[in-house]
C-alpha cells in the first residue's frame, strides 16, 4: 500500500531527484501524501499532500539555494490508515531531536500502549500516526546510552503488526536501518550504493542485483567504510547471510505510458502479448499437457490429489472461481475457493493428504492471502503459489508454483494479471486432469485452444473504439449488473469489480438462473443488464433469461460469439458486443473479459475519472 525508498551509498551525492524519481514510480502502490528525509548537517525534511511525482519538487528541496549532497535519505507514500491524509501525518517521522528519521508501511498494533508509555516520559508526539511512535522509542533508547543498532533491534522487537521500516540517523549517514515484519522490502545494491524499497520498482531503474529479505528480519545496510550488509533475525538467533540474485526479464518500459493515454489501457493491449509469454515453453503438444517446471517435483502429491483449494482477493479471486469451473469440468477433482480474508478465520475440515492449494496473487503480498497461506501451511496443506511478482512474500510462503509472467502491472485496476492468472490456472487444470485420466487425444485437442488466444484476444482489441461508443451512448445509466452462467459468472464479477473500481458506481454480478430470485426486481428502463452468453451448453437458458429482462422493460447488452449473429435474440436487444468463435467454448472467459475491461475503462474516462488510480484504492493491500 504505501511505499518506501531508502538510499545509502560510499559517495555523497545529490539524492533528492533519485528518491522523487522512486517515489514516482511507486506511486502505483497508493499514495495520498508523501514525504522525503535527508542526512546533511540538519535533517532535512519535505512533505506534501497528493502525488510525489505532482507535489514534490526538487527545486523546492536545496539548502541555502544549493542542491544537497548526502550519503544517505529515505522517502514513502503514505496511504493513509491512522490519521488523515495531511502534512504532519506523511512520512518521514523524527525523534524530538530531529536525529532519527523513520519512513514505514503497515500498522503497528500495539501503538497505543507504546505511545502512551512514551508520553509519560514526556515525548510529545506531533502526528496521529501509528509509526511515529518508532523514532521516539529509538531515540528513547539512544537517551539510555545504546547504539543506535541496537535501539533499532530493541524498537523493532517491541513493535506488534506488520511493518516495512527503514530508519536513518542524521549523526551517521553511512548506514542506513531496515526492518521486515509481514511487509515486503527489497534491498538493491550497485558498487557503491544500497537501496532499500518496498518494491524492486522503487530502484529497478538502476540495478537489477536484489534480494528480498524475509519476515523477522533486520538489514542493516552500511556504505562505510566498504558496502556491507549484515541480517539480525528479530525473533530468534539464526542470522543468515543475504544472497544477491539478477531480476531477470524486466522491462523498463513497462513503467512507461507509451503512446498510452494510462497504464490500464496499455496493460488492457498487452494482453495478448502477454498471456503468449505466460504459456511460452508450457506446452506439450505431443503429450496433451502442461508442462510447469515449479510443479515438476511435486507430481506424486498432485497425482494423489482429490481435493483443490483456490484462494485469493478480488480479481486473484475471479480468476480462481474461472478454474473452479473449468477443473470440474475438466477433471475428476473436487475444487472450492475461498476468498482469503474471510476463509483465513474459517474452520476446514478437508483431509490435507490428499488437498492442494494454490494461492493466486497478482502483488505476491496481499496480506489476507499471506496470512490464509500461513495458516494453511500450519495445519499441513501442500500450498502452491500462482504469483506474478518473482521474489514476492507468497512465492517464498509457498516456495512452489507457477509464475504468471504477466511483467510489471501499475494500473490499480487488475487486467493483464487477471489474464496471466487465467492462463496459468488453464495449465494447472491441463496438468492436473492429464495426471487423473482425460486422454491424450482430449489433451491435445485442449491445448490447440490455448494456441487460438493470443490472436483472438487482439481481435477483441479491434473493437476497442466501438466498445468506447458503446460506454458513451450509456454513460448516464447508475443502475447496470453484469450477468452470465457457469464458468461466465466469475467473468460477470470480474467485470462488475473493474466497472465499479473506475466508475465508482454501484453495480451487481450474478448467475442467471438467479436473476428471478431477487435481481429482477431493479429492472426497469432505467437498467442496463450485461449479459454474458457465448454458444455454450447454457445458451437457450440464456436466452430465456434475456427474454425476461425484455419483458420487464430492461434494457440489454449482450454479449456474444459471432457463430449467435443470425439468433432471434440478437435482433431483441439493444445492443451485441460479438467476441470471435473458439473451439472449446471453456475458453471464451479470456475473450469476454477484454470488452469488459474496455466498457469499464471508457465508462469511467467518460465520467472524467482517474483510471489508473480510482479513489480508495491501492494496488496491492498488504494490510488487514
Ligand atoms: O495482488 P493481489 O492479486 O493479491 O491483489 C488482490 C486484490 O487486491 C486485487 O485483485 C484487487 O481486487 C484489484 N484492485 C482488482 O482490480
Amino acid at each position: 500500500m504505501c511505499g518506501i525508498i531508502g538510499i545509502v551509498s560510499k559517495n555523497k551525492k545529490n539524492l533528492t531527484p533519485v528518491l522523487i524519481g522512486a517515489l514516482s514510480r511507486l506511486e502505483y502502490r497508493g499514495y495520498d501524501s508523501a514525504g522525503i528525509a535527508i542526512s546533511h548537517d540538519k535533517l532535512v525534511l519535505h512533505k506534501c499532500v497528493g502525488a510525489p511525482s505532482e507535489n514534490l519538487h526538487e527545486t523546492d528541496i536545496r539548502v541555502d539555494g544549493k542542491e544537497i549532497l548526502s550519503y544517505s535519505g529515505i522517502g514513502h507514500n503514505r496511504w493513509a490508515t491512522h490519521g488523515k491524509p495531511s502534512l504532519q501525518n506523511a512520512h518521514p517521522h523524527v525523534d524530538t531531536r530531529n536525529r532519527i528519521a523513520v519512513v514505514h508501511n503497515g500498522v503497528i498494533l500495539n501503538y497505543e500502549i507504546l505511545k502512551t508509555d512514551l508520553i509519560k516520559k514526556g515525548v510529545i508526539f506531533k502526528s496521529d500516526t501509528d509509526t511515529e511512535v518508532v523514532p521516539h522509542l529509538i531515540s528513547s533508547f539512544l537517551d539510555a546510552g545504546m547504539s543506535m543498532e541496537d535501539s533499532f533491534v530493541k524498537s523493532v522487537k517491541m513493535l506488534e503488526g506488520a511493518f516495512g521500516i527503514v530508519a536513518v540517523d542524521n549523526t551517521d549517514p553511512t548506514k542506513l536501518y531496515v526492518a521486515k515484519e509481514g511487509s515486503p522490502m527489497v534491498i538493491g545494491m550497485t558498487e557503491d550504493t544500497y537501496y532499500a524499497a518496498s518494491s524492486i520498482h522503487g530502484f529497478a531503474v538502476y540495478t537489477s542485483t536484489f534480494s528480498s529479505l524475509r519476515d523477522g528480519e533486520i538489514a542493516v545496510l552500511s556504505s562505510s567504510p566498504i558496502l556491507d550488509i549484515r541480517l539480525i533475525s528479530i525473533h530468534d538467533n539464526t542470522d543468515r547471510d543475504i544472497k544477491f540474485e539478477e531480476l531477470k526479464d524486466y522491462k523498463l518500459e513497462e513503467s512507461e505510458k507509451g503512446d498510452f493515454e494510462t497504464f490500464m489501457l496499455k496493460e488492457i493491449f498487452e494482453q495478448p502479448s502477454t498471456v503468449q509469454a505466460t504459456m511460452a515453453g508450457r506446452l506439450n503438444t505431443d503429450q496433451g499437457t502442461a508442462v510447469l517446471g515449479g510443479l515438476f517435483d511435486y507430481e506424486e502429491i498432485l497425482r494423489r490429489t482429490e481435493n483443490i483449494l483456490i484462494i485469493g482477493c478480488g480479481t486473484a479471486y475471479n480468476a480462481g472461481e474461472v478454474g473452479a469451473y473449468l477443473i470440474e469440468d475438466i477433471s475428476s477433482l473436487s475444487v472450492r475457493t475461498e476468498i482469503a480474508s474471510e476463509g483465513r478465520y474459517k474452520n476446514i475440515h478437508t483431509n490435507t493428504e490428499d488437498t492442494s492449494v494454490f494461492a493466486v496473487s497478482q502483488s505476491g503480498e496481499t496480506s489476507d492471502t499471506i496470512e490464509y497461506l500461513k495458516e494453511l501451511n500450519r495445519k499441513g496443506f501442500n500450498t502452491f503459489g500462482i504469483v506474478n511478482v518473482v521474489g514476492s512474500a507468497i512465492a517464498e510462503i509457498t516456495g512452489k508454483g507457477v509464475y504468471t509472467k504477466a511483467g510489471h502491472e501499475i494500473g490499480v485496476a487488475s487486467t493483464k494479471a487477471f489474464t496471466a492468472q487465467l492462463l496459468v490456472i488453464y495449465l494447472v487444470a491441463l496438468y492436473m486432469a492429464r495426471l487423473k485420466g482425460m486422454s491424450l487425444n482430449m489433451g491435445m485437442k485442449f491445448i490447440n485452444n490455448f494456441e487460438q488466444v493470443p490472436k483472438l484476444m487482439s481481435e477483441c482489441l479491434e473493437e476497442s473504439e466501438s466498445i468506447r461508443m458503446l460506454a458513451d451512448k450509456y454513460s448516464s445509466f447508475n443502475k447496470i449488473q453484469f450477468l452470465g452462467r457457469g464458468i461466465h459468472v466469475p467473468i460477470a464479477k470480474e467485470a462488475a469489480l473493474k466497472f465499479k473500481e473506475l466508475t465508482y458506481i454501484e453495480t451487481g454480478a450474478y448467475p442467471l438462473g438467479e436473476l428471478k430470485h431477487g435481481p429482477i426486481a431493479i429492472i426497469d428502463e432505467e437498467s442496463l443488464s450485461i449479459v454474458i452468453l457465448p454458444d455454450d451448453e447454457f445458451f437457450e437458458q440464456g436466452v430465456n433469461s434475456i427474454e425476461q429482462i425484455k419483458s420487464k422493460g430492461g434494457r440489454v447488452i449482450l454479449l456474444t460469439n459471432t457463430g449467435k449473429k443470425d439468433h432471434h435474440i440478437c435482433k431483441k436487444v439493444e445492443e451485441v458486443i460479438y467476441i470471435p468463435d473458439i473451439e472449446n467454448p471453456l475458453f471464451y472467459p479470456f475473450l469476454e473479459i477484454i470488452p469488459l475491461q474496455l466498457f469499464a475503462y471508457h465508462f469511467a474516462n467518460k465520467l472524467g475519472k482517474n483510471i489508473d488510480k480510482p479513489r480508495n484504492l491501492a494496488k496491492s493491500v498488504t494490510v488487514q
